[in-house]
């Protein structure tokens, strides 16, 4: 899989979230958690009514697009009900004993966080059913004619369930999360918000005017954000420069490859190649996969939500296809893409 630096999911730079004062720039309250302003309405009064009632919070659905704040809202959940988080994900959950370990070694009310929930393998996905909803779990003793299912109570925990897919969860699944939230790309502002305090964190003095002029740049992505203001901050450093500001942030976005609208070389190749080699589209995912040499799933979860968000890009049931601001964006940045098209 490319790991560009406007990739929102996590790359080798995500290793630097390691260092503490990096980690630091992770919200651990509601508080500090910037805009979804709706979202954290509702969950204030969820919150705050399960505190009173001294019961476990309902089950919650989180979903959208990589790096706009999911698993570090589960983690805010956790740390407003007062109580641990235990997490875990799909794909590493294999069998029905692993999350049989994980259930009865719960305490009541805790979080269990399930990252992308979308890839539990059906058993393990069955068997969770009535642990969510009456916190009970089927134990299958000994084999053949002479199986007993044992069933066993396990504590009152609330699960975050986490999904760039909401779409490929089952229905049975779904229906028993008593909460489910959608969270989408900031605003430029909002960005902004985000970028003012990572770089308070950071101890980086940025002006307010560079700072929307990144804001505008990471597709209205946090996690975007974050590493394109550690990549300014080496600028800086390098340039011995102790306020960023615009000229600044131009420069070392010319140096990163990444253009006004945010995008990079894979976007302007995704763009050039439904309008040079498939005349326009529509072009089906595979094709245009193939076409690429990138996988169908980096494809509909990174590159294309951004792109027909903006505009740039439009989903039929026959396939892609360029709007005509995708023509335009490639005329006026010919120069960008030939440099970049080899
Ligand atoms: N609302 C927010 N306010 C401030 N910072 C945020 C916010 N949301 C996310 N961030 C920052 O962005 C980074 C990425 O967020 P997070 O890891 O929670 O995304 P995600 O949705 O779980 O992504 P993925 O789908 O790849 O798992 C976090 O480390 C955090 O610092
Ligand atoms: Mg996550």
């Amino acid at each position: 899989m490319r790991k560009e630096i406007l990739s929102p999911q996590k790359t080798e730079y995500d290793a630097e979230a390691e260092v503490p004062h990096e980690r630091d720039v992770r919200p651990r309250r509601l508080s500090e958690y910037i805009g979804q302003e709706k979202v954290k309405n509702g969950l204030r009064i969820f919150i705050e009514a399960a505190k009173t009632r001294g019961e476990s919070l309902d089950h919650i659905l989180l979903y959208g697009p990589p790096g706009v704040g999911k698993t570090t809202l589960a983690y805010v959940i956790a740390h407003e009900l007062n109580v641990n988080i235990k997490i875990t994900s799909g794909p590493i959950l294999e069998k029905i004993g692993d999350l049989a370990a994980i259930l009865t070694n719960l305490e009541e009310r805790e979080v269990l966080f399930i990252d992308e929930i979308h890839r539990l393998n059906r058993s393990v996905e069955e068997m969770l059913y009535p642990a969510l909803e009456e916190y009970k779990l089927d134990i299958l003793i000994g084999q053949g004619p002479g199986a007993k299912i044992l069933r066993i109570d396990i504590p009152r925990f609330t699960l975050i369930g986490a999904t760039t897919r909401a779409g490929l969860l089952t229905s049975p699944l779904r229906n028993r999360f008593g909460v489910t939230t959608r969270l989408d790309y900031y605003n430029d502002q909002e960005v902004v918000s985000i970028i003012e305090r990572s770089a308070k964190i950071m101890g980086l003095e940025i002006e307010a005017d560079a700072a929307m002029e990144i804001a505008r740049r990471t597709r209205g992505t946090p996690r975007i954000a974050n590493r394109l203001l550690r990549r300014i901050r080496d600028y800086a450093q390098v340039k011995l420069q102790k306020i960023v500001d615009v000229p600044c942030v131009v420069e070392a976005f010319n140096i990163l490859d990444v253009d006004e609208n945010g995008f990079d070389s894979m976007d302007r190749r995704l763009l050039d190649t439904i309008i040079d080699k498939f005349g326009g589209g529509p072009v089906g995912i595979e094709s245009l996969a193939t076409s690429l040499s990138e996988d169908k799933e980096t494809l509909e979860d990174v590159y294309e939500p951004y792109l027909i968000q903006k505009g740039y890009l439009h989903r039929t049931t026959r396939g892609r296809m360029a709007t005509p601001l995708a023509y335009e964006y490639l005329k006026k940045n010919q120069k960008l893409g030939e440099d970049t098209l080899i």
